[in-house]
Order: structure tokens, then sequence, then C-alpha cells
């Protein structure tokens, strides 16, 4: 069972996961406009994990026996400038994840809830992974600059994102 703080606190993370999603989308959908349809696929499978996301801790939430109440998605951003200005959103965004993730953990310790505690560790580890993948793409879009061939090369590299 849940407490009413931690399951609030789960239904407020899955709206978060959701609206992620939304974001990703709307980059998608950005980077697409600016002719990077590699980019924009590896967004849009992005916006499929971000789903996945928020379904976990809906499955968890529902295996605990509370409650999911969807709220309506906040409205996201929806132009760029550039691929490094993407990418430099989407870091910053998993970095506020991150720590979303963190007072959820935090909470649930508050609460004596080992059970949430331990299944938001899958979270925890997922994050490190989300900021480094941001990351390492902000890295290599700053070395290739405005060279137009590099960024034509490497938007085909992220085409194959699985
Ligand atoms: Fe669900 Fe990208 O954090």
């Amino acid at each position: 069972m849940l407490s009413k703080k931690v399951e609030k606190a789960l239904n407020k993370q899955i709206n978060a996961e959701f609206w992620s999603a939304y974001l990703y989308l709307s980059m998608a959908s950005c980077l697409d406009s600016k002719g990077f349809t590699g980019m924009s696929s590896w967004m849009r499978k992005q916006f499929a994990e971000e789903q996945e996301h928020a379904t976990k801790l809906f499955d968890y939430v529902l295996d605990k026996g509370g409650r999911v109440l969807l709220e309506p998605i906040a409205k996201v951003e929806t132009e760029w400038k550039d691929a490094l200005d993407v990418f430099n959103a989407t870091l910053k965004h998993e970095q506020k994840v991150t720590s979303m993730i963190n007072d959820l953990c935090a909470l649930a310790i508050a609460e004596k809830d080992y059970a949430t505690e331990s299944f938001l560790h899958w979270f925890v580890d997922e994050q490190v992974e989300e900021e480094k993948n941001a990351r390492e793409i902000i890295d290599v879009l700053k070395l290739i600059g405005k060279d137009g061939y590099g960024l034509y090369r490497f938007d085909k590299e992220l085409a194959a994102r699985k």
C-alpha cells in the first residue's frame, strides 16, 4: 500500500514523464523542419522511451493498489534555434528530471516506503544514461560547429539509434 503522499508524488512523476515525451516529440518536429531527419528520428525514440517511463510508474502504482489520476499535459516549447540548442535543452530537462527522481527517493525513504525506494533505483540508473546521452551529443555538436558536412554525417549517425 502507498501512502497518500507517495501516491500523489508518483502521479506527479507520471505526468512529468508524459510531458517529457511531449517535449521530445515537439523537438522531433522542430529538428525535422530544419532538415535533421536523423536527429528527429532519435527524438522520436526518446518520445517512445519517455512513454515507457510513464507506464512503468503507472503499472507500479496499480501493482501497489493505488490509483493513477491522469492530469492534463502542459504546453511545451515548439521552437529551438539549432540542433545544439535542442540538445542543450534536452540535457537541462534531464537534469531537472534527475532532481525530481532524487526527491521521490527522498520522500520514499522519509515515508519508510522501501519498496518504492527500491523500485525507483531503476530510474536513478536510467537518469545517468539519459544525461550521458545528451552530453555526448552536445560534445560532438560543439566539435562540428557550423560544418555542414559534419552535421550531415552526424545526423545520419543518430538515425541509427535503436
Ligand atoms: Fe524519463 Fe528522460 O527521463
